[in-house]
């Protein structure tokens, strides 16, 4: 299995602190954003990482990280020329992927528990794939996720009346036939390809599992607010001695 780590965008919502740089690259406590979702991969057994970034200031990444060697994992990068939505910078990873099964984080997900035992059980999957639910108190932020048993039976994009608290975070599991999916996808209203219509794919196919996130999980780049949210919980982390 392979990690993708999604990085693109133009983080507009944080302007004007994502002027020179990336969002990606902003502090998160003591740390640059970036490094808890490529953590979180590396803890979940992926070495070989591939990171899409936007265009802009996508040198930054390289600097920062290099070949991977001092965070122990190896790091492969592409980029995104336009912020085309999130299943259109996962399309660009098809050659990475090479056919494999992979596990794809978004690059402003901060998720406190270590997700090593969906990962495996992702593994013994036979096809489709998963994804994480966790209940929020503003649901229609996200993608939510409606439920019945132990299925989801729809997922809708920052909806305006959600059926459910249950938000569908930013960490995807899928086989590899994803990338064909991706192919067959439409622009949404806003113009992007969105992940919420490549996992209603897998829905409607009766393909795709899920976990509830038992630990805390910030989206740092939601909004000036959600970002502070996420240095709080890495602080809290971070002196706790959890990460
Ligand atoms: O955080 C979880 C949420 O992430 C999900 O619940 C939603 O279903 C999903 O659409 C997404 O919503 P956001 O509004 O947070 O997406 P955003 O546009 O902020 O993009 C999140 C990350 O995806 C961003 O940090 C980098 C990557 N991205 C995004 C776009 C639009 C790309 O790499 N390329 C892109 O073109």
């Amino acid at each position: 299995m392979k990690g993708i780590i999604l990085a693109g965008g133009t983080g507009s919502r944080l302007f004007p602190l994502t002027k020179v740089t990336n969002k990606h690259l902003l502090p998160v406590y003591n740390k640059p954003m970036i490094f808890y979702p490529l953590q979180t991969l590396k803890d979940a057994g992926l070495k070989d990482i591939m990171i899409v970034s936007g265009k802009g200031h996508a040198g930054g990444f390289l600097e920062l990280l290099g070949d991977g060697h001092d965070f122990g994992v190896h790091l492969s990068y592409g980029v995104q020329e336009q912020p085309g939505g999130i299943a259109q910078a996962l399309g660009l990873a098809e050659d990475f992927a090479d056919n494999q099964k992979i596990v794809v984080i978004l690059g402003d997900n901060l998720l406190e528990d270590n997700i090593v035992n969906a990962v495996q059980a992702f593994e013994k999957q036979e096809q489709g794939a998963k994804v994480f639910l966790k209940k929020v108190e503003n649901p229609k932020s996200f993608g939510v996720a409606e439920i019945s048993g132990d299925k989801i039976v729809n997922i809708e994009e920052k909806p305006k009346a959600p059926k459910s608290d249950l938000a569908v975070i930013g960490v995807y599991m899928y086989d590899a036939q994803v990338f064909q999916v991706i192919k067959t996808l439409k622009p949404s209203a806003r113009g992007e390809l969105e992940v919420t219509d490549l996992n209603n794919y897998y829905v409607s196919q009766g393909t795709m599992t899920y976990e509830i996130l038992n630990g805390a999980w910030g989206d740092g780049g939601e909004s000036f607010d959600s970002l502070l949210k996420a240095s709080n919980l890495a602080a809290e982390w971070t002196k706790s001695g959890k990460k």
